[in-house]
């Protein structure tokens, strides 16, 4: 509690200095708004109330509609189904792709794009939203063999055939099998990260019509 008081007391010192100097010492507006700009950032962050022409929810969630969809309800293949995933584990994921300890082809770069606020904000609206199955039809071998292999080696963290989210374990049931097949596949490259070790280990004893099976599998639960 006491550096927490210490670091607010800081941050309002630095804004009203900002503002000080900003105000007082020069006449130029250029440059005044260039001395204010760190102020003004600090004291957007510390505002409980929003400032005007901060981007809604809504507003910033689009820019990943023309990937994953209207509302993450995505319309295909390799790109994955988001909209109705937990909101704890939306922000882990989007966290993890901006620092780049998440490896992917293009989610880093776009998570870069925001601040840590906004991403949280993402993940709560896209959250909120239904989830909205797959429209791909299983191959039902291929999703028998995966039922197998489900039950053995991975129900006790994806419940449900996959429908169950907790412990930051995503919805599996329903997800276009392109995408599931790809994030699998990944699990067996080397250097790669596939979390938890557990499911590391267990995914990296499969063969890849064993991944394909899954895949199906989980499409099936839809
Ligand atoms: C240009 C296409 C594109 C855009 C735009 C895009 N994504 Fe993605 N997203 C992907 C791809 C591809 C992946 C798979 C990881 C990778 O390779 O980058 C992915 C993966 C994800 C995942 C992980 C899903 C899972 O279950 O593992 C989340 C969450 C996500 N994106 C959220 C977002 C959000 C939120 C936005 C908007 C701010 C967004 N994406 C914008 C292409 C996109
Ligand atoms: C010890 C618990 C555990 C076991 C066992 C496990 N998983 Fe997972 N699984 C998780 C967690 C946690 C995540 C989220 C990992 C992350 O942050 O990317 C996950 C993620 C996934 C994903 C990625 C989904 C997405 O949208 O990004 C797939 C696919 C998957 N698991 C399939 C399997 C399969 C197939 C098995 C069995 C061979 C299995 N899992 C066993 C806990 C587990």
């Amino acid at each position: 509690m006491k550096i927490n008081r210490k670091l607010l007391k800081t941050l309002i010192v630095g804004v009203f200095f900002g503002w000080l100097v900003s105000s007082c010492t020069t006449t130029d507006s250029a440059m005044k708004k260039e001395a204010a700009a760190p102020a003004a950032k600090a004291a957007a962050e510390m505002a409980p109330a929003k400032p005007k022409g901060v981007r809604s929810p809504s507003m910033l969630a689009n820019t990943c509609a023309g990937c994953h969809g209207t509302d993450g309800a995505s319309a295909g293949d390799a790109m994955p189904i988001i909209g109705g995933l937990e909101k704890e584990y939306l922000q882990l994921v989007l966290a993890e792709y901006k620092s780049g300890e998440r490896d992917s082809t293009i989610m880093g770069r776009i998570a870069k794009g925001y601040s840590d606020n906004e991403l949280k904000a993402i993940a709560s609206y896209i959250a909120d939203k239904p989830w909205v199955s797959s429209t791909a039809k299983a191959d039902k071998k291929l999703a028998a063999i995966g039922k197998k292999i489900h039950q053995e080696k991975c129900k006790t963290c994806h419940e449900d055939g996959g429908r169950v989210q907790e412990d930051d374990a995503p919805r599996l049931a329903g997800q276009w099998p392109d995408f599931t097949m790809i994030y699998l596949k990944d699990c067996h490259k080397k250097g790669r990260r596939c979390q938890p070790r557990k499911m590391g280990k267990r995914v990296s004893q499969l063969s890849e019509n064993e991944l394909r099976a899954m895949a199906h599998y989980y499409l099936s639960e839809k």
